[in-house]
C-alpha cells in the first residue's frame, strides 16, 4: 500500500524565536512571503500526499486560518482587480485536504504522532517536521514513499553530521541494503545520544514514512529523553520486530528552528525568486563588498 496521508506535528511553543513567537505560531514565520509551514505542506503535496493532518495545540489558530478561505480578503482582492494576489491566496486553500487535531499535553513527538492514529487508520503515512525545510527540487519524500511501498517497512531519512550534532538528533546504526541501491537497513536507533553513546554519525532528519504498526509501539513507549514519549524509541521497538529502512540524504536542508539556518534559507529562497532574485543579488554583492572593505580596514 502507498502512503497518501501526511502528519505534521505543529504543537511546539517556538521558544527559540521569542519574542517573535509570543503571539503567533513559529510555523507562521515567513520565509520571503510564505510562512514556513506552507513550504512543508507544498512538499507533502508534491510527493502525492494531499491529505494532511496537523497536530496543533493552544495558540495555533493562525495555522487553520492560513489554509482556509479568507472570504472578505478574497472579495476585496477581486473587487480591486488584484488577480495574482487573489490566486496566491486561493492556492493555499486548494493545496490539500487539511485536518487538525490537538495534542492537549506536550508529551513529546511520539505522543504527537500517536494523536494521528484515528485519522491515519491502518495505512502507511508520512511525517514531516516543520523545522526541517528541504530544497524545493528535492525528491526525498517521494523516494521514501516508494521505498515504503516496495518494502512495506518504515523508512526514515538520515544525514551524516559532525559530532556536535549527536546530542541534537536521533542517531542510527545502519548498513547498506544489499537489495536496494542507496538504501540502508537500520539496526538501532538512539534519541540524542551524544558523541559518547552514538552508534554512528547518521542523524535522523524530519521526514518519516511510517507503517501503521508504529501506533502500537508508540502506545507502549515509556517517557524517554527529556521525560517525553520519543518517536525514536517507538521506532526502535518497531525495528526489533521488522527492520526499518533509511535513505541517506545529501541535498539541501535547512533547520529553520535555528536562527542561522532561518536566515540562510531566507536569503537562498529570495535569490531563487524571479521577481526578487536579480535585485537582491545586486544588493548582496554590494553589501559583501562593503564588508570585505571593512575587514581589509
Ligand atoms: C526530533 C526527533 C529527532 C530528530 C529531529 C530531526 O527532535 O526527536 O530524533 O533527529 O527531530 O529534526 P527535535 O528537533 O524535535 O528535538
Amino acid at each position: 500500500m502507498r502512503a497518501r496521508k501526511a502528519v505534521i506535528p505543529a504543537a511546539g511553543l517556538g521558544t527559540r524565536f521569542l519574542p517573535a513567537t509570543k503571539a503567533q505560531p513559529k510555523e507562521m514565520l515567513p520565509l520571503v512571503d510564505k510562512p514556513a509551514i506552507q513550504y512543508v505542506v507544498e512538499e507533502a503535496v508534491r510527493a502525492g500526499l494531499d491529505d494532511i493532518l496537523m497536530v496543533t495545540g493552544r495558540g495555533k489558530r493562525a495555522l487553520e486560518d492560513h489554509f482556509d478561505h479568507a472570504i472578505e480578503l478574497e472579495r476585496q482582492l477581486a473587487a480591486t482587480g488584484k488577480e495574482s494576489l487573489l490566486a496566491a491566496v486561493q492556492a493555499v486553500t486548494n493545496l490539500a485536504l487539511m485536518h487538525y487535531v490537538r495534542q492537549g499535553k506536550p508529551l513529546g513527538l511520539g505522543h504527537a504522532i500517536g494523536c494521528a492514529r484515528h485519522h491515519v487508520g491502518d495505512e502507511p503515512f508520512a511525517v514531516l517536521l516543520g523545522d526541517d525545510l528541504l530544497g524545493e527540487d528535492e525528491k526525498l519524500l517521494s523516494q521514501m514513499v516508494d521505498v515504503c511501498e516496495e518494502s512495506e517497512r518504515t523508512v526514515i531519512a538520515v544525514m551524516e553530521f559532525g559530532d556536535d550534532a549527536l546530542s541534537k538528533y536521533g542517531v542510527v546504526a545502519a548498513e547498506p541494503d544489499p537489495d536496494m541501491e542507496g538504501v540502508y537497513q537500520v539496526t538501532d536507533l538512539v534519541e540524542k545520544p551524544g558523541k559518547a553513546n552514538a552508534p554512528s554519525n547518521l542523524c535522523i532528519i524530519g521526514r518519516y514514512v511510517l507503517t501503521p504498526d508504529i501506533f502500537d509501539h508508540i502506545a507502549s513507549t515509556k517517557p524517554g529523553r527529556g521525560g517525553e514519549i520519543q518517536l525514536t524509541d517507538a521506532m526502535r521497538a518497531q525495528a526489533r520486530e521488522k527492520p526499518i529502512r533509511a535513505i541517506k540524504f545529501d541535498g539541501t536542508r535547512y533547520d529553520v528552528g535555528l536562527k542561522s539556518d532561518y536566515l540562510r534559507a531566507t536569503v537562498q529562497l529570495a535569490v531563487q525568486r524571479d521577481d526578487l532574485g536579480p535585485g537582491f543579488v545586486a544588493f548582496l554583492r554590494e553589501f559583501m563588498a562593503g564588508i570585505d572593505d571593512e575587514l581589509a580596514g
